[in-house]
């Protein structure tokens, strides 16, 4: 077991030779750790995870079982994109769990922020432990633990698990091969490993998912639309020559008048944010150019039924938090 400690002398990987030797480095470290044992792993798609799979599968193959547990809140093309790259390119052991309708049936008609993230979380961990389950002969959990985590975890401002409470419920014993490491260089060692640019460079996306951002109670409808505004917000706005740290939209709910085909409409509003941050902590708007904003305006209306308006946050943090929710 690695310590949690990173030492001094640990130079921070920005090189793609760096990041070749902590490959080597830990391919030896992982085999030595599990052996011959199965090791499973929550793969969201995100950077962190998608890193430790592209590791552990070069370090070990099928001997890793990934699961990706599609909870209905993921945005246009992610599910997809992990069975491509995964389970197609990379030929992992991926076992894709349809959990659409058992999250989205909880959600329905909750309206409370923290009760939708703790269902969320609670369902997550019941459906990630019912597929352990059905395994035969797994001893090891991956997780994509990163340094701040770590450091986060011992100021005692969050516990350092990215899936709280699974590794307790499942009793394995910890794979965390970039514990150790900065976003930046994750990164940097998922470029080497090959991952794709639109994983390695993914904007930070909260593990509720669109469900933070289809504010109160979750209806599929809503649901859907915010799913399609998201995916046009991210194509306008990755036409820009520097990327915002985050970029998304809400659809609220609540309804605002408009006009579609000559005819009285009662429709949802949307509201695009993106910000730039260096900590998360203090986070400034983005001031998009006003010619992006008129193609959102155009284009969002006209191509998802449901919504006739769109608006800008232009709300630093603090006062607003960077979700809606
Ligand atoms: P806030 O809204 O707190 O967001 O200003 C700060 C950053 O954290 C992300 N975020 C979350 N990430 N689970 C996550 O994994 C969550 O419940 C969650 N809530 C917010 C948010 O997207 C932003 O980058």
């Amino acid at each position: 077991m690695q310590t949690d400690v990173r030492p001094a002398s640990m130079p921070r990987i920005n090189t793609p030779a760096l990041a070749e030797a902590f490959i080597e480095e830990q391919l030896t470290a992982i085999r030595a750790q599990v052996g011959d044992g199965k090791v499973l792993l929550a793969l969201s798609g995100g950077v962190d995870s998608s890193v430790v799979a592209a590791l552990l599968i070069r370090a070990i193959g099928q001997q890793l079982v990934c699961v990706h547990v599609n909870h209905g809140l993921l945005r246009k093309g992610e599910p997809e994109q992990v069975i491509r790259v995964f389970g197609e390119e990379l030929g992992a052991n991926l076992i894709y769990v349809d959990a659409i309708d058992r999250f989205l049936d909880k959600l329905a008609g909750v309206a409370d922020p923290e009760e939708k993230r703790k269902i969320i979380g609670a369902e997550f961990i019941d459906v990630f432990a019912e597929e352990a389950a059905k395994l035969e002969g797994i001893r090891f959990l991956a997780q994509g633990t990163i340094y701040p985590d770590i450091l986060e975890s011992v100021a005692g401002i969050k516990a350092h698990h990215n899936v709280g409470g699974l590794p307790e419920r499942l009793g394995f014993e910890l794979v965390e091969p970039v514990k150790l490491l900065y976003k930046d260089e994750v990164r940097v060692v998922g470029k080497a490993l090959g991952l794709p640019d639109s994983m390695v460079y993914r904007q930070p996306f909260p593990g509720p998912g669109l469900g933070v951002r289809c504010t109160g109670a979750i209806t599929r409808d809503r649901l859907e639309a915010l799913r399609a505004a998201d995916a046009i917000v991210r194509e306008e706005i990755e036409t820009l020559p520097e990327l915002p740290w985050q970029y998304f939209c809400v659809v609220p709910d609540f309804k605002t008048t408009g006009i579609r085909d000559g005819k009285r409409t009662f429709d949802w509003p949307c509201i695009v944010r993106a910000i730039n941050t260096v900590d998360v902590v203090e986070v400034t708007p983005v001031h998009l150019p006003y010619d992006l904003i008129d193609r959102l305006a155009a284009r969002i209306p006209a191509e998802v039924p449901g919504i006739s308006r769109v608006l800008v946050d232009f709300t630093p943090k603090p006062p607003a938090t960077v979700e809606w929710e």
